[in-house]
């Protein structure tokens, strides 16, 4: 009888990671690599490397053959219940408005700029009056 083949969830075959009991997930569909290790023209490391994980994107970054395509359904052993997967993480660009620094300061600024030249302009005011009131009295 022909194994059963098993709808898998991602935690289930990510047990499966060392040497001894090597399984993948590749779109959606478990392999059991275990005997294949050794075999692997690209060496056992990585498809270590690629358990626990939606391998996927590094089976195809490869650019396997058709012929390694075709010789891994000799090792399948199940599907993968795709809502196990950890969700990609969506690229979401940055809010204008995050940096928001405190904006006392740039307020204290303009205020200072408005009274500034005002104090210098009362100042001159006041010494003028104020020599003015000199004179008249000499
Ligand atoms: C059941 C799954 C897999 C099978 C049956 C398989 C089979 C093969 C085969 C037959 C080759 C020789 C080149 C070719 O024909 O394309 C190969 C090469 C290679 N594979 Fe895999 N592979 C599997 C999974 C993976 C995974 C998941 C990775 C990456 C994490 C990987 C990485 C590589 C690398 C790096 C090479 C060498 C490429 C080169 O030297 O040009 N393989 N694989």
């Amino acid at each position: 009888m022909a194994t059963e083949k098993k709808l898998y969830t991602l935690a289930d075959v990510a047990v499966h990671n060392n040497a001894n009991d090597c399984w993948l997930v590749i779109d959606g569909q478990a392999y059991d690599v275990t005997r294949f290790l050794e075999e692997h023209p690209g060496g056992d490391e990585v498809l270590l490397s690629a358990t626990g994980k939606d391998a996927t994107d590094d089976f195809e970054d490869v650019g396997h053959s058709s012929s390694a395509r075709a010789m891994m359904k000799d090792y399948y052993v199940g599907d993968v219940d795709r809502t196990s997967f950890p969700s990609k993480p969506t690229y979401t660009p940055a809010k204008q408005a995050t940096y928001n620094p405190d904006k006392s300061s740039e307020f204290l600024i303009k205020i200072l700029q408005f009274l500034v030249p005002l104090a210098i302009l009362g100042l001159a005011v006041a010494v003028r009056f104020l020599t003015k009131n000199a004179n008249v009295s000499d």
